[in-house]
């Protein structure tokens, strides 16, 4: 892959590259926090992004050369991994460490890294990008807030459990949390398989990936976080992932915490939050700073956060995502609709269903009143007025659908280019396209 203009060439990373992009990312990225010096967690953590991380090759990077120098002088990398919502697998690709020389800046060098990564995945069948990010900066290159992340309230460490266990009314009943060790890794990932199958979108790992962030990463890695096992004696019953140390505002980040049966929550909820509580205090102590509170990276429904201390309010941050084919992504997601329509006793009775995104459309084909498959065509010049065209749906609003980010009504209401044929057409959509929480700790 490489294309040449204006003194530069695009190409895929290498592993020769891992010494340059580390150097080049832990001196552009989080400057703010290093008061301009070189960043050695981003340095750590790009390392062992190119050198043996379980799920990222070098490959993954995309890399600016300097034809005058031959020196990479910008890069991204779209880290690789598989989503889940019940039971349905999603190929999603999170872009990170988008970065370019002070020197080299305003050449379009992002913009041309990110044309070529999603021809790239168009090739290869990813159907999703995502990525966190400067405000509105995405949205130049064809993104647009498709996620909710985070939104739970954040606990004031005055308002943390004090401890669990040992108290004559102990509430923990039975349950503790140790550190995790590899070995736990097979366990955690059987958790995973289980939450993989639940109404939430989350991020399965499997056990060679829980391995990696259990004992693979070094010390250093920006994107280390700290495992605790959740236990009733010998038996595994969940997992509590939260950071190495206080963010620059004296909070301790969780980022993922599951039980492996959800009537465990009311008590694990107390463990957890009696554990973040020590944590927190020992990690204050360490560093000589106040902890001040615990931000619970989650969504606001999330049983962590539903169950535990109320906390204060916290607006949910979005991810940006964009899907270079929204009929793929419905095909792809094609069993879960047929679940949900079942699951609601709705049945489709004419042959097919045609969704018109101004330029394509989706054919969905029915056998039975059963969803069978979902098909691309040629959208029609006038969808809104055309007898064949059940729905009329931009493009950007099925992506919002299809995440369960909004849901019909919301995109009725949001879109005045949004139409529906009839109430029937209406309510079998509604039913389709649910919202969903959103419990994802990307793989990075
Ligand atoms: C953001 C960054 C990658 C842009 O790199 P670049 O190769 O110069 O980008 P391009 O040449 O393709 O695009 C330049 C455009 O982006 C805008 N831009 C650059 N940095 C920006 C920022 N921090 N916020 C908003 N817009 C920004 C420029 O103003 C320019 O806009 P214009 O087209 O209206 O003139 C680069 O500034 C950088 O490395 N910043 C530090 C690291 C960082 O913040 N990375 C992103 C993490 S999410």
């Amino acid at each position: 892959m490489t294309r040449e203009r204006d003194g530069y060439v695009i190409r895929a990373g290498r592993p020769s590259d891992a010494s340059e992009l580390a150097a080049l990312h832990a001196s552009v990225q989080l400057q703010w926090a290093t008061g301009g010096k070189p960043h050695p967690g981003i340095a750590a953590w790009v390392e062992g992004l190119l050198t043996g991380h379980p799920s990222v090759a070098p490959d993954d990077f995309l890399v600016a050369v300097d034809l005058a120098t031959g020196r990479p002088v910008a890069s991204l990398v779209g880290l690789r991994q598989d989503w889940s919502v019940a039971g349905v697998r999603l190929p999603v690709a999170q872009v990170e460490l988008v970065g370019t020389a002070p020197e080299h800046r305003g050449n379009r060098l992002t913009e041309r890294l990110f044309a070529a990564l999603h021809e790239r995945y168009a090739s290869r069948g990813v159907a999703v990008q995502v990525i966190e990010g400067i405000p509105y900066f995405y949205r130049r290159l064809g993104y647009d807030y498709a996620l909710a992340s985070g939104g739970a309230p954040t606990v004031p460490a005055t308002e943390l459990p004090a401890t669990g266990q040992g108290r004559p009314d102990d509430p923990s009943d039975g349950l503790m949390l140790r550190p995790a060790t590899a070995a736990d890794a097979g366990v955690l990932a059987d958790i995973d398989r289980r939450l993989a199958d639940g109404d939430a979108l989350v991020c399965p790992r499997d056990a060679v990936v829980w391995r990696y962030e259990i004992a693979g990463r070094r010390q250093a890695d920006l994107a280390r976080r700290i495992v605790a096992v959740l236990t009733r004696g010998a038996e595994v019953c969940g997992y509590l992932v939260h950071g190495a140390r206080l963010d620059a505002a004296g909070e301790l980040a969780v980022f993922a915490a599951a039980c492996r049966r959800t009537a465990d929550w009311p008590q694990a909820a107390v463990v957890m939050h009696a554990h973040l509580a020590r944590v927190g205090q020992g990690y204050g102590s360490a560093a000589g700073r106040p902890f001040v509170a615990v931000r619970r990276a989650l969504d606001h429904d999330h049983p962590l956060a539903r169950l535990g201390p109320p906390g204060v309010p916290r607006r949910p941050r979005g991810w940006y995502v964009r899907t270079g084919d929204p009929i793929d992504l419905l095909a792809r997601l094609a069993p879960l609709l047929r679940a949900r329509w079942r699951a609601a006793d709705l049945r489709w009775h004419e042959a097919g269903l045609t969704i018109d995104m101004y330029g394509r459309a989706a054919r969905l084909m029915f056998t039975d009143g059963e969803l069978t498959a979902v098909t691309a065509t040629r959208g029609t010049v006038s969808p809104t007025t055309d007898p064949a065209t059940h729905a009329a749906i931009p493009p950007g609003a099925l992506l919002q659908l299809a995440l369960g980010n909004r849901t019909l009504p919301e995109v009725l209401d949001a879109w005045p280019d949004c139409f529906l044929r009839d109430r029937l057409t209406e309510h079998v959509l509604t039913a389709a396209f649910p919202r969903v929480p959103v419990r994802v700790w990307p793989r990075n």
